[in-house]
């Protein structure tokens, strides 16, 4: 019996193997064949989910809260007596936080930054040892909480700053949260300081974390539960004091020298609140870091307890999880019949804990039916639930949007989609899409938000990719023609994420994300989430249920935090609500990104920015250098626009908000880009708030060049071109009345004088443009030497530039007497001055009016010399005048 089957193979390997030459060409043939069929048998082992399945049962989201109550999870609105941290003061305080490090390297200290930067907390870190910041402006106090990394560096301080502080805590209410670093030798029983009347032990590992439920401190945190287990680290500190200021915020456990549990271990405090009984100053200590991640909560909550509700976050919760691919997966990874079913059955019990939730689909037609018989089967059942969902459409065939330029060929891919949900009876009006991969979303692809708007009225979208995809805790949202640009976050699961066991870096990875770590913190730190998952997610281990399911649990149990689902639209109403000054789009250089260049469409390039920009201010002879320079054969400029000539004036006003496509078009395609350096000038950028930040986004490497003259003169030249211009109040109004407006002027007055003067601030404005870019890269022209020896000034200018070939504006400049001022020489010979309206005639400057702005403009002139110093610039002999005058 044994024997059989070898005697079968020898008789077939006989049969066809033996040593004759015909039978060498059947042994090939068998081999062949034997290769054909092992492959088709190993793809549909590939191809069958069901048998590749590593894990037959999909995880379940099985976490318990300790403290689970019956009611818990059906509980939308939380306990009703929530700790209220608003005080009925009348506070003079910044809703800002000050840091106090131990040095720019510290790992707590980045961590702290790291909470509060994803908390949206405004702060500001300075590093112990030196001088105290300035606590106050105008009898209001700049800080509403004061941070110690080491609570040491504020017990230790020196005493005048340690005076200053307290009498300033003291007298605006503020508080100070203070962390206890472990020590090199352990600390037994021992006193921190003199005056406080507080003992710690040091070094220890601890377990089970109890918190006090009669904490006012506790808000976000939800204070019934208990932490069972090991804590992270075995640096923890503990406190011991009799003092009935010291009120325990949490007490753990600590391990016997054996590091095994006491059985009779007392709970000992590792978080106090101390009331201020000593010296009127309220504090928090942490007895341990940020690496037991319910220390993110409670350090959020003592914050907001310290400021007196001034940093408190919202309690409501804001949570759209879309479902991107809906029919795109590949078959044999898509969801059957039982996973839909999973579906509809996790989204009836999260709705039980976030009020309002569905899922939100988005689909792609052409894929539908593409899998196997149960698949296809999972399609239908999914259409035939479609009134349970919301739904989003986006390209017929799941194309990016940036790889095509012809608007047509999106709109067709919308409309065929369209059609598609018609036919199947899909919704299709909740005005919001997502892009694949992005791509077109940011950086903005025109045709993509034009067909958008066309096709399915789309106002609203989101994405991971603004600014940048990391760090996540900086993403935001934007306007861009009137549609809503939605954050979106990471919830761990991609595409590919199907799998538990095969989770990348293990399953740990993803538990720990959803047990207090990043996915957790997204609900705390962001009071609008929008998540993306696929498909495949809830098909194979179906871990997108189970990651928000277990997620959701573990919220309810450790927060107060309520959990809502809205529309898409109402959820960017919402969250414009709360973040308006995130209308405003930033354009960022795609080029400097390599995601944001990979959804760049190819046929856009860096190369058509310019590399320089002459900012002004106006009347200080920018068209003059602007004319010059379009003389060098290597210096191009941009083309003229039907609004404003010369300038293209993108970075101010209302052009921004065209976007990065319309400024580019305004650019030639070089084709020798290295050689050439395309610039713009729009004296207007000189004073624009918003402007250096706007240009640094866009173009960080960009030099910089600006013209001064006496602003006073600035001033003067300013009002006569208005009055050229026929503006109305510049007509009827004196130069003197004009610049001397005050509060009894009509309001049309005084905009006008602000305008006339404000650019004159010359140091104010220059140190903005200097906060964003280096010394380095701007170049300070003296207007009157522009004026007097334009040659020299090109010739600096070409050094400053780097440029080359050097041009020699030697005998291309020519002074003209009738005009007053030198003029181009063109190829022909002939020269050519600029128009009428530059280098106008008009009356000298009235005495009183020079008087006033004389001294109006002394401050501004001594900051300004100021500066020119510090940059070791020269100070030009306008400047001398103007302030031997003053
Ligand atoms: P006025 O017309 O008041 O004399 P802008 O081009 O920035 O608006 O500046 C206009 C000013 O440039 C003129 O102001 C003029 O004084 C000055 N300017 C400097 N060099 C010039 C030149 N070569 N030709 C004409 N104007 C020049």
């Amino acid at each position: 019996m044994v024997a059989e089957p070898t005697i079968t193979k020898k008789t077939l390997l006989g049969v066809c193997c033996s040593v004759t030459q015909p039978a060498i060409r059947r042994c090939l043939m068998a081999a062949v064949m034997f290769c054909v069929i092992s492959l088709l048998v190993f793809s549909y082992y590939i191809s069958n989910s069901e048998l590749h399945r590593l894990n037959p049962d999909p995880p379940q989201p099985s976490f318990q809260c300790y403290s689970q109550s019956s009611d818990l999870l059906n509980n939308f609105h939380g306990s009703s007596q929530l700790n209220v941290h608003a005080s009925s003061a009348r506070l003079r305080l910044d809703p800002k936080v000050l840091v106090i490090i131990e040095s720019q390297y510290s790992l707590l200290g980045k961590q702290i930054s790291e909470i509060l930067e994803a908390s949206r907390t405004r702060f500001k870190i300075e590093i112990a040892g030196k001088n105290l910041p300035v606590l106050t402006r105008q009898d209001k106090g700049k800080f509403a909480v004061v941070v110690f990394e080491d609570y040491e560096k504020y017990l230790f301080m020196n005493k005048w700053n340690r005076e200053l502080l307290d009498k300033y805590c003291l007298e605006y209410g503020v508080g100070v949260i203070g962390f206890l670093r472990p020590k090199e030798k352990p600390l037994v029983h021992t006193e921190i300081h003199n005056d406080f009347d507080l003992a710690i032990s040091t070094n220890l590992k601890l377990y089970d974390y109890h918190l006090n439920p009669n904490s006012s401190v506790l808000r976000l945190t939800r204070p019934e539960e208990t932490f069972y287990g090991d804590l992270p680290t075995s640096d923890w500190t503990v406190f011991h004091s009799a003092h009935s200021t010291y009120k325990p915020i949490a007490w753990a456990r600590a391990h016997n020298l054996t590091g095994k549990p006491a059985s009779e271990n007392q709970l000992m405090p590792t978080l106090v609140e101390d009331q201020g009984q000593i010296d009127g100053i309220q504090r928090v200590l942490f007895g341990g870091g940020f690496k037991f991640w319910l220390h993110k909560l409670l350090f959020l909550d003592s914050i907001s307890f310290l400021s007196h509700g001034k940093l408190s976050l919202p309690l409501d919760r804001f949570i759209l999880i879309d479902i991107d691919d809906i029919f795109v997966g590949q078959k044999g990874v898509r969801m059957k019949p039982s996973d839909v079913q999973a579906l509809l059955e996790a989204q009836e019990r999260l709705s039980h804990s976030i009020q309002g939730f569905r899922f939100n689909l988005g689909f792609s037609g052409k894929f539908f039916h593409h899998g196997s018989g149960e698949e296809n089967k999972g399609d239908d059942m999914l259409l035939n639930h479609r009134r349970k969902f919301w739904w989003f459409g986006h390209t017929w065939s799941h194309t990016q949007p940036h790889l095509f330029d012809n608007i047509s060929v999106l709109e067709t891919e919308m409309l065929l989609n369209h059609k598609f949900a018609k036919q199947h009876g899909i919704p299709v009006n909740s005005g919001y899409s997502v892009a694949p991969h992005h791509s077109g979303v940011y950086p903005v692809h025109e045709q993509l938000y034009e067909a958008w708007k066309k096709v399915w009225n789309v106002r609203v979208t989101s994405t991971e990719e603004y600014p940048h995809l990391h760090p996540a805790r900086f993403r935001r949202g934007f306007v861009h023609r009137n549609i809503m640009v939605l954050p979106r976050q990471t919830c761990g699961l991609y595409t590919h994420t199907i799998f538990l066991n095969k989770y990348p870096g293990g399953p740990a990875r993803l538990k720990n994300s959803i047990y207090g770590g990043d996915l957790f913190s997204l609900f705390v730190y962001n009071p609008i989430n929008v998540f993306m998952t696929h498909l495949s997610n809830y098909g194979n281990d179906r871990l997108a249920p189970y990651t928000f399911e277990s997620v959701v649990k573990f919220v309810k149990c450790w927060t107060n935090l309520r959990l809502f689902t809205v529309p898409p639209l109402k959820l960017a109403e919402k969250y414009f609500e709360l973040y308006p000054e995130e209308t405003d789009p930033v354009w960022i250089n795609p080029c400097i990104d390599k995601r944001h260049k990979s959804i760049w469409s190819k046929t856009k390039t860096c190369d058509q920015l310019p590399k320089f920009l002459v900012i002004g201010p106006q009347k200080t002879g920018t068209t003059a250098l602007y004319t010059f320079l379009t003389m060098h054969p290597a210096i191009v400029s941009n083309y003229p626009s039907p609004e404003t000539y010369e300038e293209v004036q993108f970075f101010n006003g209302k052009n921004y908000y065209k976007g990065l496509d319309w400024y580019m078009n305004f650019f030639p395609v070089l084709k020798n880009s290295s050689s050439l350096f395309l610039f713009e000038k729009s004296a207007t950028y000189f004073d624009g708030e918003l402007v250096p930040m706007r240009v640094n986004s866009l173009l960080p490497y960009a030099k910089l060049v600006t013209i001064l003259i006496s602003p006073i003169k600035r001033a003067y030249s300013w009002y006569q071109h208005m009055r050229a211009h026929k503006d109305p109040i510049a007509l009827r109004y004196t130069f003197y009345d004009i610049v001397t407006a005050n509060e009894t002027f009509p309001k049309s007055v005084r905009e006008l004088r602000n305008r006339c003067l404000n650019p004159g601030h010359y140091a104010q404005h220059l140190e903005r443009w200097l906060s964003y870019f280096h010394p380095r890269q701007l170049l300070i022209i003296d207007g009157e030497e522009l004026k007097d020896d334009p040659a020299s000034v090109m010739s600096r200018f070409q050094r400053f530039l780097r440029i080359k070939p050097f041009f020699s504006y030697r005998n291309r400049l020519k002074y003209n007497p009738s005009k007053g001022f030198f003029c181009p020489v063109t190829e022909e010979n002939s020269v050519k001055c600029l128009g009428h309206n530059k280098g106008r005639n008009y009356p000298p400057m009235d005495y009183r009016a020079e008087k006033f702005l004389s001294t109006f403009y002394l401050p501004h002139n001594v900051a300004l010399s100021k500066l020119l110093n510090k940059l070791r610039q020269p100070i030009p002999e306008w400047l001398e005048r103007d302030l031997s005058r003053g």
